[in-house]
């Protein structure tokens, strides 16, 4: 067990905890310097967040007592960190150039599979299903690489919804249609529902054998192949790597097939570059080290509840899903490794949607509502399209809405603004009001050079780093997701009492008890 690693002192009692609070709050809010890092070549602008020499010195003592460092060797090493399952959260070992022997057969295997499958051209269409960690990121590549085109259709099914797999198989060809089912455990409910509604439908459009037809990625071949899977269709990975990291393994097979395996390595290899970064660059230079205690500043110590993810880049739409499974499932706890409760706030809420869009949907509560949020802005600095003033357009707006949030505007230059627009002295006054915006509302902008997948894959990894770190400072553990359980088990029982069981009314809440026996009733007419 490697709970030694982990501070057993609780947030809160620590002195160096104090030293950060005090730092954090006393760090300059409007600031006029550049604090620009580099890593595996993304910028990380951090100026427009709260910093000062005390603050920084404040932060690299806070880690050390948290015992970062060794933390730090225990993730790389495969050391068993996520102390709740008793496993390694080892998923830098499948970006490694020599990983282990397993590691590199199975992404052989996948690079051969993909590579025979292209020869032959088959498959017209990938139906891929999976749910969280096994689709969020195939979803992200797929709208990062593939937007204009694609040889092959893919289709995702995650949502148990019965109109999620309508949609995903209507119109398709079965004959012409691969079926690929990611799950780690092969046990998720919603994608066996839906592996088991497409393989009803393979059979119903005469395939001959179904199951030449679908090919299984996961971490519990047992169940796959008493599924039905066979051998030489199954992908696996390993309980090593948590679902919301997996992306690097053969979850990514399906994101194989339609936008390339080099997109695959070049995501991998981005991703080891921002390892090494965490793994040697100085405290005051890392970039998970440096965002993690900022947004640990924002949330702990400034009490922001929410973190937004601005990002400059339509084919990156799903990177919001993407990181709020990434950061809300690893950091929504509230004990620490010990069970202790936490008694600072813990991670954020995040949300969000691509800029320019989100200016015309929230950006008015960011710039003047009464809780603002800090905004991560993320934006290429090269576009891959051929209208140079539409890219010039998006960047202005990205850099316009950092501006403003972060230097505002006083009343009295949105008073002088009205005179000079016509008003009288007191209509001005009063418009003054409302056009003033507050300012001082942090966020950090990240560029990426242009959208490759050596840039994404820094960037995603370089999020996972950051929650590492957050999840240490706070003493959770960010590789478990207990929290999820509950709902799972109660929705098995419900499932049971609406299908005609009697309702267990003592198990449930009144409210609970009086829908099940309204659904039951008008599923029974
Ligand atoms: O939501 C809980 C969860 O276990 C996620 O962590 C995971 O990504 C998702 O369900 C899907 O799990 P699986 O890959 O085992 O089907």
């Amino acid at each position: 067990m490697s709970n030694e690693i982990f501070c057993r002192t609780p947030l809160d009692k620590m002195p160096e905890w104090a030293q950060f609070t005090q730092a954090t709050q006393q760090a300059n809010v409007k600031s006029d310097h550049l604090r620009i890092l580099n890593a595996a070549g993304l910028s990380i602008d951090l100026s427009t967040q709260r910093h000062s020499q005390e603050l920084d010195q404040a932060g690299e003592t806070l880690l050390q007592a948290r015992n970062f460092t060794q933390a730090r060797q225990a993730l790389f090493n495969g050391t068993k960190i996520n102390t709740t399952e008793n496993r390694a959260a080892w998923h830098t070992m499948l970006r490694e150039p020599r990983p282990l022997p397993e590691v590199a057969h199975e992404y052989r295997r996948m690079l051969e599979f993909v590579r025979r499958t292209d020869s032959e051209r088959r498959w017209r269409n990938i139906v891929h299903i999976g749910i969280g960690g096994s689709d969020w990121g195939v979803r992200l590549l797929t709208s990062a690489f593939g937007y204009t085109h694609m040889w092959r259709n893919i289709r995702f099914v995650a949502n148990v919804d019965g109109h999620a797999i309508e949609s995903g198989l209507a119109g398709l060809d079965p004959k012409e249609t691969l079926v690929v089912v990611a799950t780690k455990s092969f046990t998720t409910a919603e994608t066996m529902a839906n592996a088991q509604r497409a393989l009803d439908w393979l059979k119903a459009g005469n395939v001959r054998n179904p199951f030449n037809q679908i090919i299984g990625i996961t971490a519990n071949p047992e169940n796959a192949r008493a599924w039905g899977i066979p051998d030489h269709n199954l992908f696996r990975f390993w309980d090593w790597v948590g679902g919301r990291f997996s992306l690097w393994s053969s979850v990514g097979v399906a994101a194989g097939l339609t936008v390339g395996t080099p997109v695959l390595a070049g995501l991998i290899s981005g991703a080891h570059a921002m390892d090494q970064h965490f793994l040697n660059a100085p405290f005051a230079e890392n970039a998970p080290v440096q965002l993690a205690l900022a947004g640990i500043g924002n949330r702990s110590v400034l009490e922001y509840g929410s973190h937004n993810i601005a990002v400059y880049d339509s084919r990156l739409s799903q990177l919001v899903p993407y990181l709020q499974q990434l950061i809300m499932e690893s950091l929504g706890k509230s004990v620490d490794h010990y069970g202790e409760p936490i008694n600072v706030p813990t991670g954020p809420v995040v949300w969000g949607m691509p800029g320019t869009d989100a200016q015309h949907t929230f950006f008015q509560w960011l710039h003047q509502g009464s809780d603002g949020a800090p905004i991560d802005f993320i934006v290429c600095q090269e576009a891959d399209h051929q209208w140079p003033s539409h890219h010039r357009k998006l960047l202005a707006h990205c850099l316009a809405q950092r501006q403003a949030l972060w230097t505002g505007k006083s009343i009295e230059t949105a008073y002088q603004e009205n005179l000079a627009d016509g008003k009288s002295e007191a209509e001005a006054r009063l418009l003054a009001k409302h056009r003033a915006l507050p300012g001082g509302r942090p966020s950090t902008l990240i560029v990426m050079p242009r959208l490759t997948p050596f840039a994404l894959g820094a960037l995603l990894a370089l999020y996972e780093h950051k929650v590492f770190v957050q999840g240490l400072v706070w003493g959770l553990n960010p590789f478990d997701q207990w929290g999820v359980e509950l709902g799972k088990q109660l929705a098995g029982n419900i499932e049971k009492e609406i299908n005609g069981d009697s309702t267990q009314a003592k198990l449930h809440d009144s409210s609970t008890a009086h829908w099940i026996n309204t659904f039951r009733n008008n599923h029974a007419s």
